[in-house]
């Protein structure tokens, strides 16, 4: 018997959830609107809310499940990657109870976690398999072996696919986060622009250059161009930005002969990206999993579940441990 408390604090959403005997009883998660104004997520003002939102989460979590602080057996948290006083907040709150409550400590890698996320549902994908992991910090191929033993296969050398859709849509006067927007817009759009694609080696991804493509053509355009064409521009940087993306999973799926396809991460939440997966699945003859959406974005039901996999492991973390900004996945190229 074992019932998890996770805590998620990486960026701009403070999240809780329990997790008991591997399946999740709930997903609470308390976002931070405060950020809007500025374009983008403000690191000093995240923790202030995290500090201001996180016993409210907990409880709140707590309550819903009808679980009690002394059923707890055990503590997970994001320990990393993110944004550094924003961890803090998370772990420090993690080792608090951990102490207080007389349970162990599972530190999670977020990026991990998001993979992880696929163990969620009653039905799992079988080892090995490849998870496209995209977000607004990271683009990777994670060639998963085993629980918690991943290996990345590629990654973006410059901006995350994440940044991408949210500099776009900053571009084109959409307020922040711009990829679901960008997703909204596209539907009412056909992809009628094109750019370059970046020739990138191996598994690895580029999306810096359609940042400046972007910026170049609006240049050239003039403002009534965006107002007059703006679902047609977003129908065609996301097509842009998946084709991208789908190139290099179909050459990793090739590479390492592999059927089984996985995609995690708040920009899998896209429903281009969705769609696009389901038809080359199709295509491919690919058993492909996609997460329910609240699983994509930041939630701490994927850091629950990863830390159940820990907790069978034992593999619990000391009181002293740190949150780290940056926790790479081994590297195999
Ligand atoms: O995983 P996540 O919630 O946070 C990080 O760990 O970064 O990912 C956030 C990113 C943002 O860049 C956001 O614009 C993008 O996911 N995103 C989307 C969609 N929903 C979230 N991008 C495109 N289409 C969406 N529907
Ligand atoms: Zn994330």
């Amino acid at each position: 018997m074992s019932v998890i408390l996770a805590i998620e604090s990486s960026c701009d959403e403070t999240a809780a959830a329990l997790i008991s005997n591997g399946k999740v009883l709930n997903n609470v998660i308390a976002s931070q609107p405060i950020h809007h104004p500025y374009g983008g997520v403000v690191p000093e003002l995240a923790s202030r809310e995290h500090q201001k939102n996180i016993v409210s989460v907990v409880e709140e979590a707590l309550q819903e499940a009808r679980i009690s602080k002394q059923e707890i057996n055990a503590i997970a948290f994001t320990q990393g990657p993110g944004l550094l006083g924003s961890l803090m907040v998370g772990a420090s709150f993690a080792k608090g109870m951990s102490l207080a409550l007389g349970v162990p400590l599972l530190a999670i890698n977020h990026m991990e976690a998001h993979v992880m996320a696929h163990f969620i549902p009653e039905h799992k994908p079988e080892f090995p398999f490849l998870c496209l992991t995209v977000s607004g910090g990271h683009t990777e191929i994670i060639l998963v072996k085993d629980f918690l033993v991943m290996e990345k296969v590629g990654e973006t050398l410059d901006d995350a696919v994440g940044e991408a859709f949210d500099k776009g849509a900053k571009m084109l006067g959409l307020p922040y986060p711009g990829g679901p927007l960008i997703d909204l817009y596209a539907k009412q759009g056909n992809p009628v622009f094109r750019f370059s694609y970046a020739q990138v080696p191996n598994l690895n991804f580029s999306f810096s250059g359609i940042k400046t493509a972007l910026l170049y053509f609006l240049r050239e355009k003039g403002e009534d161009f965006i107002k007059n064409n703006l679902a047609d521009i977003c129908a065609s940087l996301q097509t842009h930005l998946i084709k991208s993306l789908m190139n290099k999973l179909m050459l990793a799926a090739e590479q390492f002969n592999c059927r089984t396809i996985a995609i995690a991460g708040g920009v899998s939440a896209n429903s281009g990206l969705r769609a696009e997966l389901q038809r080359l699945g199709k295509e491919k003859n690919w058993e492909i999993f996609i997460p329910d959406f609240q699983y994509c974005t930041d939630n701490a039901a994927m850091i629950g579940i990863a830390g159940y996999y820990k907790y069978k492991q034992q593999a619990w973390a000391s009181l002293s441990v740190s949150p780290a900004a940056r926790m790479p996945i081994p590297f195999s190229q």
